[in-house]
């Protein structure tokens, strides 16, 4: 599982967090990614971490409630996906294996891509999804029986809108293929040439089309729409903090344990994290509040606020991501000027 590499799409939350720390419906992505895996039988799970970065991920995976066995790779430049393959080689040894990039979130398991790459005998299995901008993905050409036929990285005419998922399953053949290609024109060694590599040596690859969503969590919008998908589809209604006050939960509302809502309205899908309060306020749907948050006499909907982050006295804020610690208040004077203090690569939409 890749947890290397540098986090620039999503800055500011980068600056400070691994993107594959970055929290959908109050759980890093890489925990859904631990999830699939676990789910498909794989005991064995090698995490690719960067210098910079590893000792979150460690943290974030400490406690593997996955109950796999844990080994943790450290790449110390993130010079590409067929780099890191390199670098876990000795883990790796001669067996087949399964890489899944810790940043994606697809909305079904993997258990299915996994049995029909191991029955079919095949030398590389990837995943794919169509997409509108090709051009940002790794591309691939397949026949009307599903054998890629052309594969390329990042393509600015590309051949198909079919994207690479960040899901592939390789047998022993492929470090072969990767000791044999050069660095791309961003100076990566990239996976999908090795894979290339493989199909022009006349290797057997299986692709299959993903059904269910594929969310990059790599922009705000892309975030904000893969926190509305899981909260649509995962949350439960259980209250396990306190509610009181004449406040009103409609529907599907996670509120965990210590959170504290008062005088406030939530409608789900919502979920409020441990130790957060809410007062006064309404919640609307598809709203995310991390831990030991505060919101009050606000009205928030669409929107994700990472742990100790604060709306107070805020009329409506929407589509927003707010990260750790951020505060957005208004103040209750009558001088109508913004004060702000923002961090790099901020954006404020008045
Ligand atoms: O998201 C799917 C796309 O992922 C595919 O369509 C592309 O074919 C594939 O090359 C890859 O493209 P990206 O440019 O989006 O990859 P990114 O640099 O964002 O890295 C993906 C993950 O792998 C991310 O979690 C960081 C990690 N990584 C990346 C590199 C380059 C590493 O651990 N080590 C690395 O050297």
């Amino acid at each position: 599982m890749l947890s290397g590499g540098k986090g620039t799409r999503l800055r500011p939350l980068t600056h400070t967090m691994a993107k594959q720390l970055v929290p959908v419906a109050n759980r890093p992505v890489l925990h859904y990614v631990m999830q699939h895996l676990a789910d498909a039988g794989i005991a064995e799970v090698g995490v690719i971490i960067s210098p910079e970065t590893g000792g979150q991920i460690r943290e974030a995976l400490a406690g593997n409630p996955w109950g796999v066995e844990l080994t943790y790779i450290v790449q110390e430049q993130p010079r590409g996906l067929a780099q890191a393959v390199q670098t876990a080689r000795p883990f790796l040894g001669d067996e087949p294996f399964v890489m899944y990039l810790g940043d994606n979130l697809i909305g079904q398991g993997i258990h299915d891509f996994v049995r029909h790459f191991e029955e079919a005998g095949a030398d590389a299995a990837i995943l794919l999804k169509e997409v509108e901008n090709p051009q940002a993905f790794g591309v691939a050409k397949v026949d009307g029986e599903g054998r890629v036929v052309t594969l390329v990285e990042k393509p600015k005419d590309p051949p198909s809108n079919l994207a690479l998922v960040g899901v592939y399953a390789f047998s022993p053949a492929i470090h072969a293929a990767i000791d044999g290609i050069e660095p791309s024109w961003r100076g990566e060694l990239e996976i999908t040439d090795a894979i290339r590599d493989l199909l022009e040596q006349g290797r057997s690859i299986r692709s299959s089309v993903l059904r269910n969503w594929w969310l990059d969590t790599g922009k705000k919008d892309d975030l904000l729409e893969a926190n509305r998908v899981v909260l649509d589809e995962f949350t439960e209604r259980r209250i396990e903090g306190e509610v009181s006050g004449e406040s009103k939960i409609h529907g599907r509302v996670t509120i965990l344990p210590g959170a504290r809502v008062r005088a406030s309205t939530i409608r789900g899908p919502v979920i409020i994290g441990e130790n957060s309060t809410v007062e006064d306020s309404f919640i609307g749907p598809f709203t995310s509040i991390g831990r030991d948050c505060r919101v009050a006499n606000s009205v928030i909907e669409h929107t994700v606020l990472l742990d100790q982050a604060q709306v107070l006295n805020v009329v409506r804020l929407e589509d927003s991501v707010l990260g750790k610690d951020a505060i957005v208040r208004k103040l209750e004077t009558t001088h109508t000027a913004f004060r702000l203090m923002l961090g790099d690569d901020s954006e404020v939409i008045l």
